[in-house]
């Protein structure tokens, strides 16, 4: 548990049930594959900003809960997909669903997953939850389906690269943030000030796990590093490799793309040091944080509010 859960631990165990209580299934396969992920943990980061926006806002039911499961189901179908489509095998510090199981079942439970994901959210009955989330779903597949047509291309532009990063992440983060605060009852000005911490959280945590795909540490990460370069992905740590290295450091990066091989990755991680590709990377994670945070200030002061500064921070400084 990380420190800034602590504040919403009561409501973070009954979101933990909750999820547990709606993995049911007459089919014990989607059981088995739903409780080998969800027991492994994760951070759990997208129901915890449910949790806190909602308690922020002032709000005092008790759907949140369930809002908070729903987020969490729709983030492992992504995963359970996300892991077939990259072709890894290990996530949350374990074999993963597609390199245990196959293929077929890793996607069809992730479908299962979305699909229940959908029934909770259609018992809260709140349109623009519904609207907002389904949006949302349509949104993440889209961006996937654009960073597949980038695969392989080194002249995918960083103007690109964050339309893809904010339809993949930060979009599931911002509505984490925006359902909370329609759950709230915020204001108009509230809800869009959260809305934009979430976007902006969004796309700092994937800016960062892209740039720990290169130096991050896999045991630490629970799952493989330098998969985004034996997929071709042309990421901002390498699209500014190829614009701001030397000829010969663009060259590399640009040849591995475009094979799509991780066979030079020493050599790689060495250039985009050198060249101050992982810090360039790391200074457009701070500044989305820094705006994330500065949206804060519509709230008013809690130990929620506290908890959400620190989130932001943890986005950027995390080894995990
Ligand atoms: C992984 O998300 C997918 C990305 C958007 C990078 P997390 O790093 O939040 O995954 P878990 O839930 O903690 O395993
Ligand atoms: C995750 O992107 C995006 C979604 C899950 C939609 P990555 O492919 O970089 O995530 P990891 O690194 O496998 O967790
Ligand atoms: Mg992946
Ligand atoms: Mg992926
Ligand atoms: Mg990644």
């Amino acid at each position: 548990m990380l420190p800034f859960h602590r504040v919403a631990a009561d409501d973070f165990a009954a979101v933990n049930q909750r999820i547990i209580d709606q993995l049911h299934s007459d089919v014990p396969l989607v059981e088995n594959i739903g409780h080998y992920l969800v027991e492994a943990g994760g951070k759990r980061l997208r129901p915890l900003l449910v949790l806190l926006c909602t308690r922020a806002a002032g709000y005092c039911g008790r759907d949140h809960i369930d809002l908070a499961a729903i987020i969490e189901f729709i983030h492992t179908a992504t995963l359970l997909h996300d892991d077939v489509v990259d072709t890894s095998d290990m996530r949350r510090g374990r074999i993963t669903a597609n390199a245990r199981w196959g293929n077929a079942p890793a996607v069809l439970v992730g479908d299962f997953l979305y699909s229940r994901a959908f029934q909770m959210m259609v018992a809260l009955r709140d349109m623009d939850i519904m609207s907002i989330l389904s949006e949302t779903t349509n949104t993440i597949a889209e961006g996937e389906v654009q960073q597949l047509v980038n695969a392989g291309d080194p002249a995918v532009s960083e103007d690109n690269y964050f339309r893809v990063i904010h339809k993949k992440t930060g979009a599931l983060f911002e509505a984490a943030c925006e359902t909370a605060a329609v759950l709230a009852g915020c204001t108009d000005g509230q809800r869009n000030a959260l809305k934009l911490y979430g976007r902006h959280l969004g796309l700092a945590f994937q800016l960062v796990d892209d740039a720990l795909d290169y130096r991050g540490n896999a045991e630490e990460l629970g799952k493989n590093v330098g998969d985004d370069l034996a997929e071709g992905k042309p990421t901002l740590p390498l699209i500014y490799t190829m614009a701001n290295g030397s000829g010969t450091q663009a060259a590399l990066v640009r040849e591995a793309i475009e094979q799509r091989s991780a066979d030079r990755l020493t050599e790689i991680v060495t250039a985009i040091e050198e060249c101050g590709a992982l810090e360039y990377t790391m200074e457009r994670a701070r500044a989305a944080v820094d705006n994330a945070r500065d949206q804060l200030a519509l709230l008013p002061d809690s130990d929620q509010k506290t908890a959400l500064q620190q989130l932001a921070s943890f986005a950027v400084e995390r080894t995990v």
